[in-house]
């Protein structure tokens, strides 16, 4: 049996805790929070096809560091995870990858959404967490911007009873934009080209299909105003739309442009303080329901090219809990709430089965985020030189007891 004393609850209490476990050990909680295993429904771990970015033998040891014990995998990888023989191939190389460095992380895998592929929906519709729909062209080459395969991937969604995750970006808009903007080479115009009406616009649409269909839209990576505005008038309404947000969008804003350069390039883009101050209060008033990471690793010396050549995308996994932390200690956010958002809510949407996984948050120490101490591949972080409390000691999974600082 595996006994923590004293260590602090989500809801402010201190409480002995048990697991169970292959021997006795007791651990002083004291300086400890327990926290059940986070969630991060929204990671690009990379596998197949650009594991020079990251793997899994480095991103299951980001995820417990970061305090997570499941992870849902995008599919814009190489190739594209479309069709059921790629999905297979896929979840075999990552069981391989995790066996190699014996760690228990769970995961749920996302499918692509492809026009030319619908019919392998079928063939796959039980062994995934959802489907991903790039409405707006990212990293990868999915994209599903035409009205007539969006209106079939909802009925197809529909029948097959799967919750539809939208990378909700108007490809239109930022395609004009780009071509206006095709000479600047000031990273501040990232944030102007992809602009927050191709955001609006394309959720606009989000509501409108998933109100038609009757289909749960996950919202990913929200981040402007104008987009929770029209999420809270439509979740009003009882339209079936969760809606997420990244840490980027909450600690890093537009005007870091400057200092951060490729390394504040992520799509959506960042955007004013005045959105971010909207967002804190859909934190706290239950407008947004999820924080998933959007851990989108690039080698450091792509993101030190220009604009035009600098791919989109941060690392996120070890930063996000330490970030959250802090800014309860700082009186931002409860400590429930951030269960809700990290934990309660994306089990409810996403129908995950209870486990007994269990994190236990060192609220005492103080680090610097340094780049070479990141486990992720790509070995940095836009959050480097920030002090923060809030990293994990241990995390509890399988029956397993893992020390973070063995990782
Ligand atoms: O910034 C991003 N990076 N946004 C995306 O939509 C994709 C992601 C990636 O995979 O690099
Ligand atoms: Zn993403």
């Amino acid at each position: 049996m595996l006994t923590i004393n004293n260590v602090l609850m989500p809801n402010g209490t201190r409480q002995t805790i048990t697991r169970k476990y292959n021997k006795e050990m007791t651990l002083d909680g004291s300086d400890l929070l327990a926290l059940p295993g986070l969630i991060d429904p929204h990671v690009h771990f990379r596998v197949p096809g650009m594991e020079d970015k990251e793997d899994w033998q480095h991103a299951s040891k980001a995820a417990l560091r970061g305090g997570y014990t499941m992870v849902f995998d995008m599919p814009n990888t190489k190739p594209a995870t479309t069709t059921k023989e790629r999905l297979q191939n896929k979840i075999e190389r990552i069981n391989q990858q995790l066996a190699e460095v014996d760690l228990p992380l769970r995961y749920q895998l996302f499918f692509g959404a492809d026009k030319n592929q619908f019919h392998e929906i079928a063939k796959v519709k039980d062994e995934i967490v959802g489907i991903k729909v790039f409405m707006g062209a990212s990293t990868g080459d999915l994209l599903m911007d035409d009205e007539s395969s969006l209106h079939a991937i909802y009925a197809l969604a529909k029948a097959y009873n799967l919750v539809i995750a939208l990378h909700a970006e108007d490809e239109l808009i930022i395609r004009e934009n780009a071509s206006k903007y095709a000479n600047e080479t000031d990273f501040k115009y990232h944030s102007i080209i992809r602009a927050p009406q191709a955001a609006t616009k394309a959720v606009d649409l989000v509501i409108q299909l998933s109100e038609l269909y009757g289909v749960t839209s996950y919202i990913l990576h929200v981040s402007t105003f104008g987009e929770l505005n029209l999420v809270r008038e439509a979740k009003l309404r009882g339209v079936p739309v969760y809606v997420e947000t990244c840490p980027h969008y909450l600690f890093l804003d537009d005007s870091m442009y400057p200092e951060l350069n490729g390394r504040g390039k992520m799509n959506p883009p960042l955007r004013s303080l005045a959105d971010q101050e909207v967002l804190w209060q859909a934190l706290t008033d239950g407008t947004i329901d999820t924080i998933g990471s959007d851990h989108a690793p690039h080698k450091l010396d792509e993101k030190e090219q220009p604009l035009c050549k600098c791919p989109s995308g941060v690392p996120g996994i070890e930063t996000t809990l330490p970030l959250l932390i802090s800014a309860w200690q700082a009186d931002k956010i409860s400590l429930l709430r951030i269960v809700e958002l990290l934990h309660a809510n994306p089990k409810k949407i996403f129908n995950l089965p209870e486990n007994d996984d269990l994190v236990l948050v060192d609220i005492v120490n103080t680090q610097v985020l340094r780049d070479e101490q990141m486990a992720t591949k790509c070995k940095w972080t836009p959050f480097v030189g920030r002090e923060l409390t809030g990293f994990p000691r241990y995390v509890y999974i399988n029956q397993r007891l893992i020390d973070c600082r063995s990782l």
